[in-house]
């Protein structure tokens, strides 16, 4: 199945609550952290979570764009995140391991993230241990940018390791994802679309969010055909 999952960086912070409102069709609401430091440009943290915690039931994925990240998942944990997904790139392979397990211990899922020029290999020892890896499709920082087609043989190949060893991973998408480009990553094998720009630009973000998702039915003629 597909599913979608708006970014609130593109929301407009001034009525957050409604704004999440607006998307809770969604599956997940996908929370973009940064440091200014990871990447260049500062988002949000941890009492913006525990607020919106407390106004959404919504799985929220939260997308950590920090340096040691292992530092601080288990307060995003605690603030209220369901999936916390961590940089690669940001963190030695032993604190890597230690944050997938203080996520486990708290209850929550725990995902691991990597920016377009970093191979897929730089995943391969946690997949066993991720319930998602998110390949992202711009560079991380800001929303609004253009997809960047050079990820989607990354996509593809961890689809394909994914299906043959059997890993139960949600594959997830973010950056410059619209009807267009998200097509391609769910021919690709992404199952979870994060959009920030297209969902929230949208006058109706619901028929937004529905249409993204009723992709599934391109995934399916691409499988028919196929066969
Ligand atoms: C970018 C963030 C994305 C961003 C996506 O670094 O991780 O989640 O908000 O925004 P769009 O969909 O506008 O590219
Ligand atoms: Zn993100």
């Amino acid at each position: 199945m597909i599913k979608i999952a708006p970014s609130i960086l593109s929301a407009d912070f001034t009525k957050l609550g409604d704004e999440i409102k607006s998307i809770q069709s969604a599956d997940y609401l996908h929370f973009d952290v940064m440091d200014g430091v990871f990447v260049p440009n500062i988002s949000i943290g941890l009492p913006v979570l525990s607020s919106v915690r407390k106004i959404t039931g919504m799985t929220i994925d939260i997308h950590l764009m920090i340096t040691s990240p292992a530092r601080y998942v288990a307060q995003f944990a605690q603030a209220g995140g369901d999936i916390i997904v961590l940089h690669v790139e940001a963190e030695t392979p032993e604190n890597i391991l230690v944050a997938i397990e203080d996520a486990k211990k708290l209850g929550k899922k725990a995902g691991l993230s990597i920016k377009p020029n970093t191979p897929v290999e730089a995943l391969f020892p946690y997949l066993s241990e991720c319930d998602m890896v998110l390949v992202m499709t711009v560079e991380p920082g800001f929303s609004g940018q253009k997809f960047i087609a050079s990820t989607l043989p990354k996509i593809s190949e961890l689809r394909r390791i994914i299906d043959d060893r059997g890993f139960t991973c949600e594959l997830e998408v973010d950056g410059g994802i619209n009807v267009e480009t998200a097509k391609l990553c769910i021919d690709a094998g992404a199952n979870v679309l994060a959009a920030g720009n297209d969902i929230f630009s949208s006058h109706d973000r619901a028929k937004r969010i529905a249409e993204l998702r009723a992709l599934q039915n391109h995934k399916l003629q691409i499988t028919n055909h196929k066969w």
